[in-house]
């Protein structure tokens, strides 16, 4: 079958095609479908058929209940902020489309910015070069909020006076979404008659601002009112925008958790353990409860203050916790992160085992101790939707990840290198990749908090497919 280049079709047609895509909101590929559909459906003899009524396409990968944020990053040096900014935004779940602007790609490049949005940024109002020319309406349509940051003072002015001469600020003229603004610029800049004017017009209009805020500018020695708020803060202001069920995307969701080492007796004083702190388990359970979860956390004995919120069940041995799991059932979402001794001892003395001289040194006959994750993952009638387990590896991490997803039944496994030399077993950070039937993610270091957070919008971002 003859393929059709739309680069390759003269310009007037080309201008043509894009006017009614930008008319009907589609791209210009979508328009050539519904064009040739229209086509045949209606047995043309070729004359090309009115589009059809604008009609609102959603992204395919957006599920209804994903939040969708366009991020408008303009040409200021708070520009590379911009870039956590989105890897903050993806972390709480939300989707993220981007536009730089001309001014922004001194400071940026559209492929550092397309590596972390994970699609094409788009850079002009018509891409002479794309044949996926997602059109400016759509662009702005297919948002829940669009946030500016960095807002330039000329990014402001352009918008306080309706202008539309580039792909920004057409879709910013074009968007019936909220608009959040993150301003940045020289103090100067900021305080001039204009700037507030235009802010003023701004305000009026109903968009909304985060900062910027006070302090040391890029410029040297130069402080002052005109610094870009934080990537938090600015997604805090996006999350308020968004309302409460942004804020709680667990709600309503029971969420297991285990936790921390398992203490296997060897006698009533004595016991084998592992070098398990807890503290990853326990920070995933406060972003579950946080995030609006009902949390049950079986938590072996750790070092760390009881957490609030949730409800927090104390075991000590593998056979405990287990059962403590049997009876938290059923779960929407059960995460292993507890390091459970693998074996316990089989003849564990009654009272404590004497030391005596000239007798011989006794022996500790170990047994297998049930495997809480591969039980719970196996079940037919109580299974969780989503069962999570940790994989602490000290050599081939991925490959050993990959075989115990399997061989364990679970649907995702967050894999973690815990040679001694990484600090991780104890430490306050954690290296982890996500494994799952679709292939493997690898997580920046970062503390054990921030992996919870961002395990918790992956869960939020799963369960709303559903
Ligand atoms: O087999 P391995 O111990 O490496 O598997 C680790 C994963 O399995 C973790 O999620 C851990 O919580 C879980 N596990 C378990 N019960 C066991 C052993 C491991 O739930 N007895």
């Amino acid at each position: 079958m003859a393929s059709l280049t739309i680069r390759q079709l003269d310009d007037r047609l080309k201008k043509l095609l894009r006017l009614r895509a930008a008319k009907s909101g589609r791209s210009v590929e979508d328009e050539v479908r519904t064009i040739l559909r229209a086509a045949a459906d209606e047995g043309s003899d070729g004359a090309l058929p009115e589009a059809a009524a604008p009609k609102m396409t959603r992204r395919a990968d957006a599920a209804p209940q994903t939040k969708r944020v366009l991020l408008i990053i303009g040409g200021g040096i708070a520009a590379y902020k911009s870039l956590d900014l989105i890897r903050r935004l993806k972390e709480r779940g939300l989707s993220v489309r981007c536009i730089l602007t001309k001014a922004a790609e001194h400071f940026v490049t559209p492929l550092s910015a397309g590596a972390l949005v994970g699609e094409k940024v788009f850079t002009d109002l018509f891409d002479p070069a794309g044949e996926f020319d997602v059109g400016h309406i759509r662009l702005a349509r297919e948002a829940d909020l669009i946030v500016v940051a960095p807002a330039t003072a000329d990014l402001m002015a352009k918008m306080a006076n309706g202008h539309a001469d580039d792909l920004a600020t057409a879709v910013l003229l074009a968007a019936s979404s909220k608009i959040l603004l993150a301003p940045a610029m020289n103090p100067l800049m900021w305080s001039n008659k204009a700037t507030q004017r235009n802010l003023a017009q701004l305000a009026a209009d109903g968009v909304a601002l985060v900062g910027p805020n006070e302090g040391e500018m890029a410029e040297s020695g130069e402080r002052g009112t005109g610094r870009m708020a934080e990537p938090l803060e600015i997604v805090a202001a996006a999350e308020k925008i968004f309302g409460a069920t942004a804020d709680k995307p667990l709600a309503g969701k029971h969420i297991l958790i285990t936790a921390g080492p398992t203490h296997e007796p060897i006698d009533p004083v004595r016991y084998i353990a592992n070098r398990s702190s807890g503290k990853q388990g326990h920070a995933i359970a406060a972003a579950a409860a946080a995030a609006g979860a009902d949390v049950t956390l079986i938590s072996g004995p750790v070092n760390l203050p009881d957490p609030t919120g949730l409800k927090l069940i104390k075991v000590e041995t593998a056979r405990e916790m287990l059962n403590a799991v049997g009876h938290a059932l059923p779960a929407d979402i059960a995460i292993f992160a507890a390091a459970v001794a693998d074996w316990r001892v089989a003849n564990a003395g009654e009272q404590k085992i004497k030391k005596k001289a000239g007798e011989k040194t006794p022996e500790l006959s170990l047994t297998e101790n049930p495997d809480i994750l591969s039980t719970i993952a196996h079940l037919t009638a109580k299974r969780p939707t989503l069962v999570i387990g940790f994989a602490a590896e000290t050599e081939n991490v991925i490959a050993n990840a990959q075989s115990k997803l399997a061989r364990k039944g679970c649907d995702w496994i967050l894999a973690n290198d815990v040679s001694p030399q990484t600090g991780i077993m104890g430490g306050d950070n954690n290296t982890v990749q996500l494994v799952t039937a679709d292939g493997v993610e690898r997580w920046p270091t970062q503390t054990k908090q921030d992996v919870a957070a961002m395990l918790v919008a992956r869960i939020a971002a799963e369960i709303s497919k559903s």
